[in-house]
């Protein structure tokens, strides 16, 4: 074939597979195209036999102008296919009538409850200070409740009115002391944990829920006295409450802790000069502690001769409602989520 005519034949393929492939009316019909044209036996292809026809200068020319061909083509193709898929695309949502121009409906993201945090930024204080966690059981018998903890037989939280019992006679903890004796009779002292937990009184208004939660503390060492304790929950009002926080400890009385204290912290709403939430006497208080009395060590099984031991129980609702000011404890049991995506970080 002479050259001109090679030429002009290529270009007419050209055209002719450009506006067969832009009218292809599927994506069927395009993998045939894409065959016909640009496959190993593809007409594209079939010009390179020219080749041995031409003269040595016009052989390159041929091959610039297959591949020139052969560029334009894929090219189309590409076009060609997105053009479908798009078009595929919007069928498929109209028949689903999905319109895209409305706007997206954004989910709700979790987040950890205010309980939860508090609760975990207690412990990470502790766990920081080398203390470990323990835990009990909810359903706990009247013993490690009660007895083992020192509580004489008439004492008053031993009344069906305040405790929750159960039928197989065990009853709901009341708070989380009893981990104390249980973790003693597991482990050799020293013994250095906190446990925090779930627990149950038949108690129920703004400051008191039926269900709350407490973190336990428990440290037993050789020559530990009150000084230690107050150390330690210096430290602990500080990371919580801010750096400058004071505490005070004030005379108070447990049966399980002799001397038992009240620790209050100085008021972080008003900083003493009397408000509302300190009832104007600049003191807010935050948990009770004191020293574990020797009848608590025995029943462990440890030794009062040789060991003494401090303890601390506060209240995590109680923090958190510090915390965040907020002034009714049935907040955080209620899952609104108009009070609970307040916290959300
Ligand atoms: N268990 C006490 C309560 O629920 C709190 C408490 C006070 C725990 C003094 C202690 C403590 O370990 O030493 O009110």
């Amino acid at each position: 074939m002479p050259s001109d005519l090679v030429w002009s034949k290529l270009q007419e393929l050209r055209d002719n597979a450009l506006s067969a492939i832009a009218s292809a009316s599927d994506e069927n019909a395009l993998t045939t195209l894409q065959k016909k044209y640009l496959g190993k036996k593809g007409e594209v292809q079939a010009y390179m036999q020219h080749m041995k026809e031409l003269s040595a200068e016009e052989r390159p020319k041929l091959g610039a102008l297959v591949n020139e061909v052969r560029d334009r083509i894929e090219a189309r193709f590409a076009e060609t296919e997105k053009k479908l898929a798009d078009a595929r695309l919007m069928a498929d949502l109209k028949l689903r009538h999905e319109d895209l121009s409305l706007p997206g409906r954004i989910p709700n993201r979790g987040a950890e409850h205010p309980l939860q945090e508090t609760q975990r930024e207690i412990e990470d204080i502790f766990l920081s200070m080398g203390f470990e966690i323990a835990r009990g059981p909810q359903s706990e018998w009247d013993y490690f409740n009660f007895e083992a903890l020192n509580f004489p037989a008439d004492h008053p939280a031993r009344d069906m009115q305040d405790t929750l019992m159960l039928e197989n006679g065990s009853l709901l903890r009341t708070h989380t002391s009893p981990v104390q004796v249980r973790t003693m009779l597991c482990y050799e002292p020293p013994i250095r944990i906190i446990a925090p937990g779930t627990v149950y009184r038949r108690d129920d208004d703004v400051t008191h829920s039926p269900v709350f939660h407490q973190i336990e503390g428990l440290h037993i060492e050789k020559g530990l006295n009150l000084t230690h304790l107050r150390g330690i929950l210096q430290l602990f009002a500080q990371s919580m409450f801010g750096k400058d926080t004071k505490i005070r400890l004030r005379p108070s009385f447990f049966p399980f802790t002799e001397p038992s204290v009240e620790v209050d912290i100085a008021c972080i709403f008003c900083h003493q000069k009397g408000c509302r939430m300190c009832k104007g006497c600049g003191w807010i208080e935050i948990l009770g502690a004191g020293m574990v009395d020797p009848n608590v060590l025995r029943e462990g099984h440890i030794d009062p001769e040789v060991w003494s031991g401090w303890a601390f129980g506060v209240g995590i609702e109680r923090v958190a409602m510090l915390l965040h000011g907020i002034t009714d404890i049935r907040l955080f049991f209620e899952s609104d989520l108009r009070f609970l995506s307040q916290f959300r970080v």
